[in-house]
């Protein structure tokens, strides 16, 4: 993590400090950094730079204002899978014409939201789904852009939870479908098709899955093509994965150095929607131990964020790093280091987020969980009446608050006590 760095033996973020942001912000609070996150964009536009290409940041794994905000700047378009995200991307300054819309249930009120605001393309999963996007384009006199998202049947070699490029997952059209599903939509009168759009899943190390995906969604073009069905561009999803902890991902120029020699060949704009890759290494979750409660067994040090603010962990055996804000004894000496489960204060033996971690500890320790900036945030949750974490944007040496912490009135606001 090129931002993330200890300076006499205090971590920083950029050049901030992170007792400087604790001070200033408290705890548990994610910490975003805004050069890393425009950073491995970056290298996506670079590594693409040959092809008419489009960065479509998946909105899910981070949907911050802030953070959509430095990426519509830098000219980034969207992924999105609802209502809300789109106008979280409008609100942050995106542009609509850079949105694609993907997801499995879209409805009525979704999709006629997203055809008043004139989006770049529905991402159709489904034929029920392409007739009712028929529909409502028809009734505001519109023509839907519209992709078929096929699904390649293809091993991601990636956590079942999120995987979805198999035959038995739930997530778009059968590849030996979709042809004929393109030929139903070309008869309908308000679709415009304009590309084919695969996804097979997350947290992909290997490059071998894509090139076998790309593989056959280019199948699939040329089928089109033979039958008169000409896109303008080719959307193959998200999904390349990072380094949490050991893990040794294909890195974005070798992802693009696969699949390069394969896409020129096909002359149409390629769109990618990443999310993990663009920000989880940009963020970091900031917690405080409040409690240290050595057993015969195990070490617990309970920590005040918890399974509310961060359920990759309990949800799918997720490891993250966990590294201490200052070094202790100078980062030399070692002394005092064992193994401790880093847990937080709700009633569930799953809530953890991290075990056996070789730490040495103190109450009023402030912990960072590094490459929490994907599904970190966006997954949370109020269970216990927690209130949701506070989150901050560094840039340089300047710090800035982009989300204040919940309040605990808030929890309750709307609800009501029954009138009886
Ligand atoms: N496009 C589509 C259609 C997706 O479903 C996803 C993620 C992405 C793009 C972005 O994929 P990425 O580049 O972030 O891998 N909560 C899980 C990850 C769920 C991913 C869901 N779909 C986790 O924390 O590991």
């Amino acid at each position: 993590l090129p931002a993330l760095h200890y300076q006499n033996d205090a971590l920083h973020m950029e050049q901030v400090s992170i007792t400087e942001v604790v001070k200033h912000y408290g705890t548990p609070c994610y910490v975003y950094s805004k050069q890393a996150i425009l950073a491995v964009y970056q290298a996506y536009t670079d590594s693409f730079a040959s092809l008419n290409h489009q960065i479509c940041y998946a909105v899910k794994a981070n949907s911050n204002l802030a953070v959509l905000g430095v990426l519509a700047q830098a000219g980034a378009g969207f992924d999105i899978v609802s209502r809300g995200e789109l106008m979280r991307v409008l609100a942050a300054g995106g542009e609509a014409s850079r949105v694609v819309f993907s997801g499995v249930g879209k409805t009525y009120s979704d999709i006629e939201y997203a055809l008043n605001q004139s989006i770049g393309c529905f991402n159709v999963e489904s034929i029920s789904e392409l007739t009712l996007i028929n529909d409502v384009a028809k009734a505001l006199d519109k023509s839907a852009p519209i992709s078929l998202r096929v699904n390649p049947d293809v091993d991601a070699k990636t956590h079942p939870y999120i995987s979805t490029g198999l035959k038995d997952n739930k997530f778009g059209i059968a590849h030996e479908d979709a042809l004929v599903v393109y030929q139903q939509a070309a008869k309908l009168s308000h679709i415009n098709i304009v590309g084919i759009d695969c996804h097979i899943g997350s947290q992909l190390t290997e490059v071998e899955p894509f090139v076998a995906a790309l593989d056959k969604v280019i199948e699939l073009v040329h089928s089109l093509g033979k039958v008169g069905i000409e896109l303008r561009h080719i959307d193959l999803g998200g999904g390349l994965g990072v380094r949490y902890i050991d893990e040794t991902p294909v890195s974005i120029d070798e992802f693009a150095n696969a699949l390069l020699p394969k896409l020129s060949k096909l002359g149409l704009t390629v769109f990618f929607e990443p999310g993990r890759s663009i920000v989880a290494n940009a963020g970091i979750l900031l917690t405080q131990v409040d409690v240290l409660k050595p057993t015969e067994h195990k070490n617990f040090a309970i920590v005040d964020a918890a399974m509310n603010d961060l359920i990759r962990p309990a949800l799918y055996q997720a490891e993250m790093a966990v590294i201490p804000s200052a070094l202790p004894n100078n980062g030399i000496d070692t002394e005092g280091t064992q193994p401790w489960d880093i847990v937080g204060a709700i009633c569930e033996t799953g809530d953890f987020l991290a075990k056996d971690r070789l730490l040495s500890l103190a109450t009023g320790d402030v912990l960072a969980i590094t490459g929490a900036g994907a599904y970190g945030f966006t997954m949370s949750s109020n269970y216990n009446s927690r209130p949701r974490a506070s989150e901050v944007m560094v840039a340089d040496d300047r710090h800035q608050l982009i989300r204040k912490r919940e309040s605990i009135e808030a929890l309750y606001a709307d609800e009501v006590l029954w009138q009886g």
